[in-house]
């Protein structure tokens, strides 16, 4: 496997593969990579010739007194875990590679990046998008895999790829669970062990609302009270957001009468914690 922070090299050889007409598929990370991350590989593993993973933790997507200086780095496991996974090339770039000092574009989705953790969290998602832009620019690739976990950053990503006319193929992948549960997060790491017993109900809770839907109950608001009440034995959450929206537009919804994203952002101590779930059945 190539692992490489040079530009030149990565977009050369991704250049040179579709020369040899294989397809490249992307998986963007900012790296301490858990299974979460290695599903997406196997994904872009499973529908492309050749997979490129970047590895960069990116400083604009994040806001003044967030964990940016602490964010885990760990690349070389990082590398042997991707390369196990399906990768053909790791780009790890530097910041001053990807943000040369004459950077000057920044790409901004309005409406679906606006609510939820674009409330929470202004111009993480500005910095989500140009990085991803930027390396899309690099990488070329014909498909991009994204997690469902981060369902509104997939949204504005979709959005985004469509609206700029990028020509990549946006693939879902869906969230990959601890057994108790809780949504696999690089930020999982922080949580004491308190905060960790405590932060499986986010998911439990989230089930109890989607049980309730598939006995019947349509409003919104109950179900959003039903994910509040799994919580409230809870003293180290703190929920920052519970809404139900649209997964495609990410705006609320009163009634589920088609598939509804029920998403919630929750401190479990100081980590901040999001999971979300689609509220619907087939039947
Ligand atoms: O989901 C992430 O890890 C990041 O937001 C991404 C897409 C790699 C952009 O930095």
């Amino acid at each position: 496997m190539i692992v490489t922070d040079s530009e030149k090299r990565i977009s050369d050889i991704c250049a040179r593969w579709r020369v040899e007409g294989l397809s490249v598929g992307f998986v963007p990370t900012m790296g301490a990579l858990h299974r979460g991350h290695l599903s997406l590989v196997e994904i872009a593993a499973a529908s492309s010739d050749r997979v490129v993973v970047s590895i960069f933790v990116n400083p604009t997507q994040f806001g003044q007194g967030e964990d940016l200086d602490w964010y885990p780095r760990t690349l070389e496991e990082d590398c042997s875990s991707v390369e196990s996974a399906g990768a053909s090339a790791v780009f790890a770039p530097r910041a001053d590679t990807v943000y040369p000092d004459d950077f000057s574009t920044g790409v901004h989705v309005t409406g679906i990046s606006e609510g939820l953790c674009g409330a929470a969290r202004p111009g993480h998602f500005d910095g989500v998008i140009t990085v991803c832009a930027v390396l899309f620019g690099i990488v070329k690739p014909d498909l991009a895999v994204f997690g469902m976990k981060d369902a509104q950053q997939l949204a504005v990503i979709r959005r985004m790829v469509s609206d700029l006319r990028m020509g990549i193929e946006i693939v879902a992948a869906p969230v990959v669970r601890e057994s108790d549960g809780l949504a696999m997060s690089s930020r999982n790491q922080y949580l004491s062990v308190e905060e960790r017993e405590q932060a499986c109900l986010i998911s439990a809770g989230l089930e109890k609302a989607l049980s309730l839907f598939r006995t019947g109950e349509r409003n919104c608001e109950v179900l959003q009270k039903e994910f509040l009440a799994a919580l409230k034995d809870a003293p180290l959450l703190r929920v920052q957001y519970v809404e139900t929206v649209d997964p495609d537009t990410m705006l609320g919804v009163e009634r589920v009468d088609k598939q509804v994203l029920l998403a919630v952002a929750v401190f479990a101590g100081k980590t901040r914690l999001i999971d979300n779930i689609l509220i619907w059945s087939e039947v």
